[in-house]
């Protein structure tokens, strides 16, 4: 059982973010790291990665409340927006993990998972800074020891630079590509596959007429 924190101790203080960390912190929900591995690594099937607020997992949990789901972001700020949406809807099995991308080796068991999405991860367009990107070849050597060998990464994304370049990651990496969209809410895309569920980042841009793409790749 967690102490609890009173958000509204921090509120006069303008500091918001802390406002949002207590809220963060009371959530059942939520976890930090070390909470999360309290009792030993948990079953999950899908793992959305920089999750933001987490409402992509949110209604993906919504909509199949078989599988267990994980928003993971380093900001528990975003995500307690999606925690408090969850427990307010009765979504029980989504959770929401304040985690670097790079420790998702320590959050799940290897060859665990069903689902990677990474969805509009920061594109870090300067080279040098390529070793962020959460598509380079370290972070997808990484989801496939977590993938199960039928398991398989998804990703969405408006930036054709960012996009294309993690194509290219995927084929160097040897990944075999299943499904590959350039525009997602084209009138021909069925309306009912997972990709079509709006980020929060993915509705505010749409109305602006930019594109996402979506790539599904398995590791064979
Ligand atoms: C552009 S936002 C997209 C958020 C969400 N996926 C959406 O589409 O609404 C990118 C998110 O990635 C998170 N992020 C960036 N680098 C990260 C990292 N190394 N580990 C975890 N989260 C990261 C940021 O905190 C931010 O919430």
């Amino acid at each position: 059982m967690k102490d609890k924190l009173d958000p509204n101790d921090f509120m006069i203080t303008r500091k918001r973010k802390k406002y949002k960390f207590a809220k963060f912190h009371n959530a059942e929900n939520c976890f930090e790291i070390e909470e999360w591995q309290k009792d030993g690594i948990k079953a999950v099937d899908v793992v959305e990665i920089g999750a933001g607020d987490g409402k992509f997992s949110l209604e993906l949990a919504a909509k199949y409340p078989d599988k267990t789901f994980v928003a993971l972001d380093i900001k528990g700020d975003r995500l307690q927006n999606g925690a408090y949406e969850a427990l307010g809807r009765g979504v029980k099995n989504v959770f929401f993990v304040r985690a670097r991308a790079d420790q998702v080796g320590e959050l799940f068991a290897e060859k665990s998972l069903k689902e990677v999405w990474v969805t509009f991860p920061d594109p870090f367009p300067r080279a040098k800074s390529s070793g962020r990107r959460l598509t380079n070849s370290t972070f997808l050597r990484r989801y496939q020891e977590l993938l199960a060998s039928s398991g398989c990464l998804s990703l969405k994304h408006d930036n054709d630079a960012f996009f294309n370049w993690s194509l290219t990651q995927l084929v160097a990496e040897k990944w075999r590509i299943t499904e590959l969209i350039f525009d997602l809410h084209d009138k021909a895309i069925d309306e009912t596959i997972d990709a079509r569920v709006d980020t929060t980042y993915e509705k505010r841009w749409l109305d602006d007429g930019r594109t996402t793409k979506y790539v599904r790749a398995v590791r064979d």
